[in-house]
């Protein structure tokens, strides 16, 4: 009896090997989680960044303690590693996909590209955590950086909504 339970247990993980071999090499997906993931993750910094925008044009008021943690909360979700979020393959065309609008063109850019984009993200959400709470003037010239940041990422990676 032990016997064939060590037998079906070898020819599960023989099969596991397997399934897994055939996935990588059709490269089809599906990346349903991983591309859930960094949806969820862009819902976080749009969370927080509207906070910031909207007291950067005088739509609420300015406040430092609220500003400052909104600031703070949005550089905790530009730290958190995205390395496994964005998989060759799971881009908006592949339809094994569920619903994105990646572009293929962001597995196409140099990884030098992709590394600007991330780093200019990371230095201007860096500046406004330091100076959200020091007035609404100084907000609104960091959030300025904080935009360029995201639309540039988006108008190079990210397709137009349809
Ligand atoms: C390094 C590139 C990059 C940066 C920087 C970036 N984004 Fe994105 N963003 C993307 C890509 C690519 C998508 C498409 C994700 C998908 O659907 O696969 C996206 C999608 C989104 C979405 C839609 C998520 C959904 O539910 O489908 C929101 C909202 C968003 N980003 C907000 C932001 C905000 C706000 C910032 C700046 C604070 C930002 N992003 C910075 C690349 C970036």
């Amino acid at each position: 009896m032990k016997k064939l339970w060590l037998f079906a247990g070898l020819v599960a993980t023989f099969l596991g090997t397997l399934s897994i071999t055939a996935n990588a090499a059709k490269d089809e997906g599906s990346y349903d989680d991983a591309i859930e993931a960094r949806q969820s993750l862009m819902q976080v910094y749009k969370y927080y960044w509207f906070t910031l925008n909207q007291m950067s044009k005088g739509k609420i008021k300015y406040d430092a303690e609220i500003a400052s943690i909104a600031a703070e909360s949005l550089l905790a979700s530009v730290r958190l590693d995205q390395t496994h979020m964005w998989p060759e393959g799971s881009h908006s065309e592949n339809p094994a996909n569920r619903k994105n609008t990646t572009l293929p063109a962001f597995w196409k850019a140099s990884p030098e590209d992709v590394a600007k984009a991330d780093k200019r993200m990371l230095d201007s959400v860096s500046e406004i955590q330091k100076v959200a709470g020091q007035g609404r003037e100084q907000l609104k010239a960091a959030m300025r950086k904080v935009n360029s940041g995201c639309k540039g990422c988006h108008d190079d990676y990210r397709k137009k909504d349809d």
